[in-house]
């Protein structure tokens, strides 16, 4: 359960990471004078303090922060304290280069930079755990706490010996004999057969494909062993100051943690979002990616969340870094509290003048108080007490979209079909058709309880274990609606390639014998079916037992063999969709088989580019077009932000937002 309400206290949280160290100490004052008329209530410190704290082995300089956090005590903005684990001081690395990752090649990744860490290297988490601690002994009752802040989007990945030891470990746990590891890896191939566990090394640069359950296991045990990392450190703080919720910034949609694993360790989850700024309201990269994230982050957290960071403006680290227009920090800030956030905050408070982002926006630009962008900080920061309101509150979705990160890894390894398909590009192709319908969606593992649900998407789900593959069968038998993309239920989970290409579990379910070939089409191509649409990336050579057709192949070797279908299973429909329709055609199909789940999008006939969400009692109306956008509104309606009356309709001007209550 979300911890993030001792947080809030209910209020929205609002700020940002802030780096004072790169500061000198008149600034300080400066910031919290800034800070407080910004509206700021929270501020991120001490992310990459490690040196400043610890600027030679086992010294501790805590005055600096002992006045930051005073400082923003007597200004009453409570702070998210960090761990400072994520960047290592040059000391570490020099003295103890063990604690260096090397990369598969061997090569070893130097300081100089951040995130130089062998997740694996009790030398580094012994110093982790010592700087964490005093951090916590020292703070840990501190009254301007409110959060904890472990490391930072952990990310590193190592191939050292320490690793390939850790690795061995992690293995002898999950399989307990080298047969069965040999099994389940297939090392029958390619006479890859292990005769001794120390044999077996982390997947390093090889002269051609490398044994794919194998690949697939160092990530399993590569998030697991960055999770250790967390928990240790987590435990630390929390002994600390017991209750006090503590999170760690999650990277988007990232590929290198089970998030679902992670996510059930935290007391709060929170995540870093920068939608591309240069992205149109209906393309992929902009708005809807932000709702795919939030969505997932809700999910993840199982209720409120925390938008932990956020650009202001421009990032730094795209080849074209564009600023956000007027109005744009502030519709995608709502945006988030729309769907679930209750904290607003933004990397970073003040822009640095130093380091790899001197040209990263902030919360105070370069250009200080009087640019537009701290303006449009300062008038997000003055609206929030009127959305106090939602604080807490949940976001109602009847439509779930399954996800899991080992299906991700198994499903782009090298030896695939395609390399043009892209797991989290299908999984945003779904969920934007129905973003762009307001139909709202939640994410969920596949193993998940389905019973709030009326309509399960399943994208794309190449690895499927058989509890979820029971799962989901049992919840289409019992009356669910299940719409399944392509190259799905194809391989257990070690990768081993189920019979008939698709399990027999959820043939059945779907109402098809086999799948007898996969045909990936060729880069950009389209194929023409036989409802006027076109399907993108992937077809099949599907046969029914059961199912009828809704849309057979038009063309090409597959014309007149099925390309969607449907099958009553049970009290349930089960729908196949056996390549990757157009946005629209995908929409409408989606929106149809939510119609006859009994699910209607929010605020039916919104036009193109208006995003309606409701959040507790409140519906909040997002217009993404440069144009004012008028909607009809279910019942006369007050705007939150506005105070105005809406009797049948609203005018919501281009980037504007609209919050209603009843
Ligand atoms: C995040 C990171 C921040 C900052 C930001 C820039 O990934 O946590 O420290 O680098 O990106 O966009």
């Amino acid at each position: 359960m979300s911890a993030l309400n001792d947080a809030t206290r209910g209020r929205l949280l609002f700020g940002g990471d802030y780096n004072p160290e790169q500061w000198p100490a008149e600034v300080w004052h400066d910031d919290i004078r800034l800070m407080r008329e910004a509206g700021v209530n929270i501020a991120t410190v001490g992310v990459f303090s490690w040196a400043t704290l610890e600027p030679t082995p086992g010294a501790r300089e805590f005055s600096w922060l002992d006045s930051v956090l005073g400082l923003l005590d007597e200004a009453g903005i409570g702070v998210c304290l960090a761990t400072p684990t994520a960047s290592p001081p040059p000391w570490l690395g020099a003295r103890h280069p063990e604690t260096l990752p090397r990369d598969e090649n061997g090569t070893v990744v130097w300081y100089g930079s951040r995130n130089q860490f062998c997740p694996s290297s009790p030398v580094y988490r012994e110093h982790a755990a010592a700087i964490a601690q005093a951090v916590a002994d020292r703070y840990g009752s501190h009254p301007a706490l409110r959060m904890w802040h472990v490391g930072n989007e952990y990310c590193t990945s190592c191939w050292c010996d320490e690793s390939a030891r850790h690795f061995r470990r992690w293995l002898r746990a999950r399989y307990d004999t080298l047969d069965a590891l040999n099994e389940a890896w297939g090392t029958a191939f390619w006479s890859q057969r292990y005769s001794e566990w120390d044999e077996i090394i982390p997947p390093r640069r090889a002269q051609y494909l490398i044994n794919p359950t194998q690949l697939l296991d160092f990530r399993r045990f590569t998030s697991d062993a960055l999770m250790e990392c967390f928990t240790a450190e987590r435990d630390i703080v929390t002994a600390a100051s017991p209750g006090v919720p503590v999170t760690t910034n999650f990277m988007p949609l990232f590929a290198g943690l089970d998030g679902w694993r992670w996510a059930a360790e935290e007391s709060a989850v929170s995540v870093d979002i920068y939608p591309d700024p240069a992205a149109g309201p209906d393309e992929p990269a902009g708005a809807a990616y932000g709702a795919l994230v939030q969505d997932l982050t809700r999910s993840q957290a199982g209720g409120p969340w925390a938008l932990m960071e956020q650009a202001a403006s421009g990032v730094s680290w795209r080849p074209v870094n564009r600023p956000k227009p007027p109005g744009l920090m502030r519709l995608w800030s709502l945006q988030a509290v729309a769907r679930g956030a209750d904290a607003l905050c933004f990397f970073q408070w003040r822009q640095s003048r130093q380091g790899s982002e001197k040209f990263h926006s902030a919360m105070l630009p370069h250009s200080g108080e009087h640019s537009r962008v701290h303006r449009e900080i300062r008038a997000l920061g003055a609206e929030l007490d009127a959305l106090a309101p939602v604080t807490g509150t949940r976001v109602p979705a009847d439509i779930a979209i399954l996800h899991d990160w080992p299906a991700w890894w198994a499903s782009e390894q090298p030896g695939r079909p395609s390399t043009d398909l892209s797991y989290p590009d299908v999984l945003a192709a779904w969920h934007h058709a129905l973003w762009r319908r307001n139909l709202t969606t939640d994410l969920a593992h596949p193993e998940a309880d389905l019973s709030r649900y009326r309509m399960v998407v399943v994208p794309q789900l190449y690895l499927l274990t058989d509890a979820a593959l029971d799962n989901l069968a049992a919840w289409v038998h019992d009356g669910g609606v299940l719409v399944c993309g392509f190259f799905t239920g194809v391989a257990d989970a070690d990768d081993r390639v189920r019979p008939g290409g698709m399990d027999a579990r959820l043939r059945r379910v779907l109402g098809l014998a086999a799948v007898h070939e996969w045909c990936p089409l060729p880069t950009g191509g389209t194929v023409a079916l036989t409802d006027g649409t076109a399907g993108t990336l992937w077809s099949e050579d599907v046969e029914p037992a059961g199912a009828t057709t809704h849309a057979a192949y038009a063309e090409g070797d597959l014309a007149g063999r099925p390309a969607i279908t449907r099958h009553r299973h049970g009290e349930g429909t089960a729908w196949y969709v056996s390549t990757l329709p157009g946005a629209d055609a995908l929409g409408d199909l989606l929106a149809g088989t939510a119609a006859d789940a009994g699910v209607e999008p929010v605020l039916p006939g919104a036009p193109a580019g208006v995003e309606a969400v409701r959040r507790g009692p409140l519906l909040f109306v997002l217009n993404h077009t440069a144009e004012p956008a008028t909607v009809a509104v279910p019942e006369p309606c007050t705007d939150l932000l506005t105070g105005a009356r809406h009797e049948a309709e609203i005018t919501v001007e281009g980037r504007g937002v609209a919050v209603l209550r009843p």
